[in-house]
């Protein structure tokens, strides 16, 4: 159980709000290196992944199939090592929370609750202490203004690439769509406010999920969309907010929690990486989120990543609401294959794939009648930070994928197409499921750091990439 003590160690002592984020360390030089050695189709510089701020792990790129991710982490200690930060992280928030340390090793096998389910009488009853001068506020989403609070936090100071070039920039409307899914409850929806001003500070979300880990389904949250403003950055606000969706969370009885992180935590379930395909050439090397590769000329580089106008697959069309149920079934018989993966109800289904503009969009191939395929990807733009011309790169998030009969090639290659002509600049997909099988071969290059995949309170041991079948915005 949680004692105030702990959460006092981790509350503010004194905020500072002149201070500014300290620049990040400068990995471009090595991570172009990298590039070059992996000889990936296209080298792009940055985005704002939830990868940024993580380290490059050298060699990762040239991961076969069958290494084992805790060779990603041991990498990642050794990239610690190598770049001679002044010390090694302590980790002395997660140290205390119900998570693997970050050099156990977890047997072949084991797949349990760390700690079991509390009793409510052991749940702390009231929220956690803030420092004085700011209070707790639990968002209403419904409530324009709120949401206008939240997504002017989020685009001032959510996830910004290693070089603050790019920053996401989820519209309001998005964060509705990925705050209020099936069974979203308002408490989970957690915002820490300065008392006098009423400025939004802090946030950090939880939704319902069913998630299956190797054989066993649990009921879990999805944590997302942690975030602390830039001028109260390092004070320890961040553990506050952890602990208080957890009690939030604790408080109907659900102790499980999974949630990606570009950041090494402990301990990590499986190691993603980002990879892009660009849609847009002229306009991503203008504002340097990619460039032009060594002896390409622009002509030669549009020619490159030059796509057809229509979608080659015949029966190959949007997604409509009737369409739903069957591409559902599709969706949940391949999932099976996967040891991290969603269930979904029918209705959490619809609501994660019937396409919404802006938001999400699905497409699938009907053949005499039956669907065999389906592809999904969901609208996630970026803030050009400082470019006299472009404001903004517009991103689709490759979702989930499902080929049966047509070529993976073939299916992602359309969807491309359908995310070129609806205006987007640049295509991105995870290493993960099947996705391997077409990155290169579609020219997507590959993206610096990784993404951290976790479980709180939950031990099991970890797994390659190809065996993460869940992605969250
Ligand atoms: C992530 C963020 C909220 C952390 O806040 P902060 O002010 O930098 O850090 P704090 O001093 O409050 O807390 C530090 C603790 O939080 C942990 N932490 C940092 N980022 C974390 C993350 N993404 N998830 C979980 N824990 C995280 C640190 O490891 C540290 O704990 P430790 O002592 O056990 O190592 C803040 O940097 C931020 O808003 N960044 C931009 C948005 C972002 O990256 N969000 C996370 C998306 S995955």
């Amino acid at each position: 159980m949680e004692h105030i003590d702990d959460v006092q160690n981790d509350a503010i002592n004194a905020v500072d709000t002149k201070r500014e984020e300290k620049p990040k360390k400068k990995l471009e030089a090595r991570q172009q290196q990298e590039h070059e050695m992996n000889g990936t189709s296209e080298t792009v510089d940055k985005s704002p992944e939830k990868t940024s701020s993580s380290v490059s792990i050298p060699g990762s790129s040239t991961d076969t199939l069958n290494k084992k991710p805790w060779d990603s982490v041991l990498d990642v200690t050794q990239c610690i090592k190598n770049l001679q930060l002044p010390t090694p992280p302590q980790f002395q928030f997660w140290k205390t929370q119900p998570v693997p340390s970050i050099n156990e090793r977890i047997q072949e096998g084991v797949n349990e609750p760390i700690e079991s389910d509390k009793d409510q009488s052991e749940i702390r009853a009231e929220p956690y202490n803030l420092p004085s001068g700011f209070h707790w506020q639990t968002l209403d989403l419904q409530d324009k203004d709120m949401l206008q609070d939240l997504y002017v936090l989020l685009n001032e100071n959510y996830v910004e690439d290693d070089d603050n070039m790019f920053r996401f920039d989820y519209s309001p409307e998005f964060l509705r769509w990925a705050l209020m899914p099936p069974g979203w409850r308002q408490a989970w929806h957690v915002g820490v406010r300065v008392t006098k001003t009423g400025k939004l500070m802090g946030f950090i979300s939880a939704v319902p999920a069913t998630i299956r880990v190797y054989q066993k389904v649990q009921k879990m949250v999805e944590i997302n969309f942690l975030c602390v403003h830039k001028k109260l950055r390092s004070k320890r606000l961040a553990p506050v907010l952890i602990k208080e969706i957890t009690r939030r969370v604790n408080l109907v009885g659900i102790f499980q929690a999974v949630y990606t992180a570009g950041v090494l935590l402990p301990q990590p379930v499986s190691s993603c990486r980002y990879w892009h395909r660009n849609l847009n050439p002229k306009k991503l090397i203008e504002v340097k989120f990619s460039h032009l590769r060594h002896n390409m000329t622009m002509q030669r580089t549009l020619k490159l990543y030059k796509l057809p106008d229509q979608p080659l697959t015949p029966g190959y069309r949007r997604v409509t609401k009737k369409d739903l149920p069957r591409c559902k079934t599709l969706l949940e018989d391949y999932l099976k294959q996967f040891q991290l993966s969603p269930l979904f109800n029918e209705e959490e289904f619809n609501h994660w794939f019937l396409p919404k503009d802006d938001i999400v969009d699905s497409y699938l191939v009907e053949r005499g009648g039956t669907i065999t395929d389906f592809v999904s990807f969901y609208t996630l733009p970026s803030t050009v930070m400082h470019h006299p011309v472009h404001q903004s790169v517009r991103a689709a998030y490759s979702f989930y994928n499902v080929s049966t009969e047509t070529p993976w090639t073939a299916l992602m290659q359309d969807a491309l197409i359908s995310a070129k002509n609806t205006k987007f600049d640049v295509f991105n997909a995870l290493d993960l499921m099947e996705n391997k099988v077409f990155l290169e071969k579609l020219k997507f290059g590959q993206g610096d750091g990784n993404l951290q995949y976790y479980m709180y309170n939950w031990r099991c041991s970890p797994m390659p990439s190809e065996k993460v079948g869940l992605v969250l915005q």
